[in-house]
């Protein structure tokens, strides 16, 4: 359903209900999402983003609610991720008159990614694409709106689009568009949720939801960017532009306290994580399962809060937010095959390619006549920059007693760094 969000400026994205894996499988969605596309109907008129191609004539028909599409003077791509971009061949069929308008690592990615000969015109941070005719002449020599109609908003006493590179968050093609006027960012990917909901703002939705998901969004695509989130966020604070709302590709639009989405942003990306512990692990005859949950009751003896995965058959992207909120990161495998158990493999691949910051490790697990899975995981701790809190714990066939004991103490030894370095 088309949503107007101020005077002429138009939600007409689409929602996927029933989307569960995105990125191909890589990134579960256990609450659906949206592709949010914007149109401003103005002296100009210019659509921000498109959505994912499966749902181009949702897309269009939306627009053919508002205006004929082929009134549309500029397309803003911010980016050229499929899931924004897979409509834009389609769209532009509709649009003989449109200009694509990207930032300039976007000519590269867009031009790879469809090999088509389109109009594209790079625009860099700062740039400005007037909107409304004004007195001064503004985007034309015209002093007034044409028209009136129920299809097209008038004027706005010189509205225009601002471009701010944003690269890196998250590709190098980034971009964040802001309409003047109204005072509405654009910010693509950036403080976007994958959150299906017939709501458009966020004061519509349960707020522990949409915090948990704008959480696992930001750990699972933009961890790896924080440096350049906090850099782009302060010079975007540094404008002082007016912001009534954040209106992200993803999910809902942030009306209420829009900036707090953006704070949140700030404080995630410093990677200051709490004075609490994840265990992580899979078991083959349960040897690796008990260790985990003797360490848990090491760690709840001194108080600490702490989760515990079963890995194989928990989600990897959870997981994931369970890391990124937790000092001490504990990894358990059994040895097969001098080396872990293929489960392990995903983490310790986020573990690296996530870049998390400030985190403490140690290792644990069972082994029959090779004990090499410590010493595997605890390489990679070494390789991701993460250093041990404590010697790993190794226990031959099924743990005993005194094995037991032994991980309590990791446990315990691990509650006292976590103390210490929070
Ligand atoms: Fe939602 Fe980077 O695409």
């Amino acid at each position: 359903m088309v949503t107007e969000l101020a005077k002429g400026v138009y939600w007409v994205g689409v929602v996927d209900w029933g989307l569960r894996l995105f990125h191909g499988h890589e990134l579960s969605t256990h609450r659906g999402s949206s592709y949010n596309a914007y149109l401003i109907v103005d002296d100009k008129i210019a659509l921000v983003d498109t959505v994912w191609e499966p749902f181009a004539e949702e897309l269009l028909a939306n627009i053919r609610q508002v205006i004929d599409p082929a009134r549309i003077d500029y397309i803003i791509a911010n980016h050229s991720e499929v899931d924004h971009s897979g409509a834009l061949p389609m769209i532009l069929r509709h649009c003989p008159n449109a200009t694509v308008y990207c930032s300039k690592r976007g000519l590269d990615s867009f031009r790879g990614h469809y090999h088509a000969d389109w109009k594209l015109q790079a625009v860099s941070t700062g740039q400005r694409l007037p909107l409304s005719f004004t007195a001064e002449g503004g985007c034309a020599t015209k002093t007034t709106a044409e028209g009136g109609s129920a299809t097209n908003a008038g004027g706005r006493g010189g509205r225009e689009l601002v471009f701010i590179e944003a690269p890196m968050l998250h590709w190098p093609d980034s971009m964040f568009t802001y309409l003047t006027g109204d005072n509405i960012l654009m910010p693509n990917d950036a403080f976007g949720q994958h959150y299906a909901t017939g709501f458009r703002f966020n004061d519509q939705v349960d707020e522990a939801q949409l915090q948990q998901e704008a959480l696992k969004y930001y750990v699972n695509i933009l961890t790896p960017y924080s440096e350049q989130v906090i850099k782009k966020i302060d010079e975007v604070l540094a404008l002082n532009l007016p912001v009534s709302m954040i209106a992200p590709s993803h999910g809902v639009i942030w009306r209420k306290d829009p900036l707090q989405i953006v704070h949140a942003y700030r404080r995630w990306a410093q990677q200051q994580p709490e004075a609490s512990a994840v265990i992580l692990y899979d078991t083959m005859w349960q040897a690796t399962r008990k260790m985990a949950e003797a360490i848990a009751d090491g760690l709840a003896e001194s108080g600490v809060p702490h989760q515990l995965h079963h890995v194989a058959v928990t989600d990897r992207n959870d997981v994931l937010v369970d890391v990124f909120k937790s000092k001490a990161v504990i990894i358990g495998s059994p040895t097969l095959n001098r080396g872990l158990l293929p489960s392990i493999a995903p983490l310790l691949e986020d573990l690296r390619g996530l870049r998390f910051k400030n985190k403490i490790g140690a290792a644990f697990g069972s082994y029959g006549w090779a004990a090499e899975g410590v010493k595997s995981i605890e390489e990679h701790f070494a390789k991701c920059g993460i250093p041990l809190a404590a010697p790993g714990v190794g226990a031959k066939w099924q743990p005993g007693p005194e094995d037991l004991e032994k991980c309590r103490q990791l446990g315990r030894t691990v509650a006292a760094a976590v103390k210490n370095k929070a």
